[in-house]
């Protein structure tokens, strides 16, 4: 596991924008991993901010599959994270709608909705780079504590920490955040060919620690991106207060060999 501590959430926005592009310049069936919530908006405005420059790599060869969604929200619901990532991402990236995808959170299409899910992802040839934030329990996508390291996409029930964390992106009401999600399973990120999280601000430096520092365990999902063979975590120095090697994790960055990349 690699950890790259930088200034603020902006550097670490250029950083993980920066792979993105080396990723669509590189491959030529690119398939990214999208996460919702605050940790990757800096980094999808610093995609659109580039779509300006005369250097821009195009992303229509591309496709994107999310990471999770809510569970009985109406389709058209602007906070299904189909529609947060068609808001915070596709539109402002020029993203084409046809060549994104993300669980059926649609209460009918269970139970088959979720391996029909993982079919889709296998038919793509996997996910090259998934994106992910931390939760302040721990959890990633949403695996919360307790998740099998071995689980695959699937419906899961929300901790009411979660619900809680959430409620501010629904008016602040805890009773309107769905309780049931589907999720990527740890397993399933776990087979991404290279993982990348994102924690920004004091409130992600104790989860940051216990994962990366800490034993694998299901109570901190996130902890089994030990197992990972190219997992990156991207921190900012609020996030990365708790962790014992800051020093070295700095001095192993400022040394590492350009023709490595993220
Ligand atoms: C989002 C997701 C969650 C978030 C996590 C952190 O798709 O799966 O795991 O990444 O809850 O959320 P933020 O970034 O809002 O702190």
């Amino acid at each position: 596991m690699e950890v790259v501590i930088v200034p603020d959430e902006g550097a670490a926005a250029r950083l993980v924008a920066g792979a993105i592009e080396d990723l669509l310049g590189q491959a030529a069936h690119p398939v990214l991993g999208l996460a919702t919530g605050s940790s990757p908006l800096p980094t999808y405005r610093e995609l659109a901010r580039r779509r300006g420059d005369p250097t821009h790599i195009s992303v229509a060869h591309a496709r994107a599959f999310l990471l999770d969604e809510y569970v009985g929200l109406p389709f058209d619901h602007p906070l299904t994270y189909r529609n947060v990532i068609r808001r915070d991402f596709a539109l402002p990236v020029g993203f084409p709608d046809d060549r994104l995808d993300g669980p059926d959170g649609s209460v009918d299409a269970l139970p088959g909705s979720p391996a029909d899910y993982e079919q889709r992802i296998a038919d793509a040839g996997g996910i090259d780079l998934q994106l992910l934030g931390i939760g302040t329990d721990g959890h990633i996508g949403f695996n919360e504590p307790g998740s099998s390291l071995a689980s695959r996409t699937r419906l899961k029930t929300l901790t009411d920490v979660t619900r809680r964390d959430n409620a501010r992106f629904f008016g602040g009401e805890i009773d309107a955040v769905p309780r049931h999600v589907i999720t990527q399973g740890i397993g399933t990120i776990l087979d991404s060919r290279h993982v990348v999280m994102i924690a920004t601000g004091a409130a992600k430096a104790d989860p940051v620690a216990r994962a990366v520092e800490g034993p694998v365990m299901a109570m901190v999902p996130a902890s089994a991106l030990q197992l990972h063979p190219h997992a990156t975590v991207v921190v900012d120095e609020a996030a990365a207060a708790d962790l014992r090697l800051a020093d070295y994790y700095r001095e192993a960055w400022a040394h590492k060999p350009d023709w490595q990349g993220l």
